[in-house]
C-alpha cells in the first residue's frame, strides 16, 4: 500500500512557505549555480520565433513561481500580447507578472491537479475595439518549468494537451535522472535535496499541515513512483511512530521516459534541449494533429 502524501500545493501555497521555497532555490538549485542550465531556457527561442512568425501570441506560464526561468526565454522573444502567470501561490504569480514583459498581464491562483479552467480562455482574449467582432484567441505558448517532478506527470501532460489548440506550443522542463538508469541517476542528485535549507522548508510545511501530523522526523530516500514502478522518485518522508507520510517527491525520469509520456499524452515532440550533465531537459511539443 503506498503511503499517504501531502499534496504538492501544500508546500508552496502559504506565503511564508513560498518564501522558504525561494530561499531553498537560491541556496541549493543547480539552475542558479550552472550557466548551462540557464542556457536551456534561452535555447528554444529561435524555434519558437520561427513557429509564431510575426503573428501576435500569448503566454500562459503554469507553476511559474516568480517567473525567473520564463524571463530568460521571453527576453529572447517579441513581447507577448497577453501574459497569464498562474501558480498555486498567488503572490509568486503576481511577482512573475511584474517581472515578465507583455502588453496585458494577468496573474492567477490555479490548481494544476484539476482540469485547466475554461475561464483561462476568456482571460486570453485580446481587447477588441469592436464589441460585435468574433474574437479568436491568439496562439498560445504554454510553459511549465520545474512542476513535472512535483505532480503525477502523465495526467498533468494529458490535461495540458487537452487545453492546447493546433497552433499552440507547449514548452516544459523535466528534472532528469542522469544516465539511463533511473535509480542510480537519482542517487547522484540526492544531495541537492537532503540538506538543511530543504529540511527547514519541508518541516515548516509539515507544521502548517492540517490535520496535524504526529511528532516525527524527515527522512530522504529514493523510491519507485507508485503509479509507474520504473520511475525513480526522490522522497522526503515524515516518519513517526504511528505512520509514514510522503511530504515531498521529485520524480526523476530518464529522457526516454519523458518521450514516452509525450507520445501517450497525444503530444508531438518538436525539439529537445538537454543539459550536458543530463540532470535537466526542456522539450517543445505541440498537440498531435
Ligand atoms: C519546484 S517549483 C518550480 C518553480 C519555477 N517554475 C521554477 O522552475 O523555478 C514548483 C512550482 O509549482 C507550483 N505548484 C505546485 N503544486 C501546484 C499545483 N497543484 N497547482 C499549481 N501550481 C503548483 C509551486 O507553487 C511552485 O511555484
Amino acid at each position: 500500500m503506498p503511503h499517504p502524501e501531502l499534496p504538492a500545493a501544500c508546500l508552496y501555497s502559504h506565503p511564508s512557505l513560498g518564501r522558504l521555497w525561494k530561499k531553498v532555490h537560491l541556496a541549493c538549485s543547480p539552475f542558479l549555480q550552472r550557466p548551462a542550465l540557464q542556457r536551456l531556457y534561452r535555447l528554444p527561442s529561435p524555434r519558437i520565433r520561427k513557429h509564431f512568425g510575426l503573428r501576435p501570441y500569448s503566454v500562459v506560464a503554469l507553476g511559474c513561481a516568480d517567473g525567473v526561468k520564463e524571463s530568460l526565454l521571453l527576453k529572447k522573444l517579441p513581447p507577448p500580447t497577453v501574459l497569464l502567470a498562474a501558480d498555486t501561490n498567488p503572490s509568486l504569480a503576481q511577482q512573475a507578472a511584474i517581472r515578465l514583459p507583455a502588453r496585458k498581464k494577468i496573474w492567477r491562483k490555479i490548481d494544476l491537479t484539476h482540469e485547466l479552467p475554461v475561464s483561462l480562455f476568456r482571460d486570453l482574449q485580446p481587447v477588441s475595439s469592436n464589441p460585435n467582432s468574433k474574437i479568436q484567441r491568439f496562439p498560445i505558448l504554454v510553459t511549465l518549468f520545474g512542476v513535472l517532478p512535483n505532480l503525477p506527470p502523465l495526467p498533468l501532460l494529458e490535461r495540458i494537451a487537452r487545453f492546447l489548440r493546433p497552433k499552440d506550443l507547449f514548452l516544459f522542463s523535466a528534472n532528469l535522472a542522469p544516465g539511463t538508469k533511473g535509480r542510480s541517476g537519482a542517487l547522484r542528485v540526492l544531495p541537492q535535496y537532503d540538506n538543511p535549507p530543504t529540511r527547514e522548508w519541508l518541516e515548516a510545511a509539515v507544521g502548517h499541515f492540517r490535520p496535524r501530523l504526529p511528532k516525527g522526523r524527515l527522512e530522504f530516500g529514493i523510491f519507485c513512483d507508485p503509479q509507474q514502478k520504473s520511475l525513480a522518485r526522490i522522497e522526503a518522508r515524515w516518519i513517526s511512530r504511528r505512520k509514514i507520510v510522503t511530504v515531498f517527491s521529485s520524480r526523476r525520469p530518464t529522457s526516454s521516459q519523458v518521450e514516452a509520456w509525450i507520445r501517450t499524452a497525444q503530444l508531438r515532440k518538436l525539439a529537445r534541449y538537454l543539459d550536458p550533465l543530463g540532470e535537466e531537459g526542456v522539450w517543445i511539443v505541440t498537440r498531435k494533429a
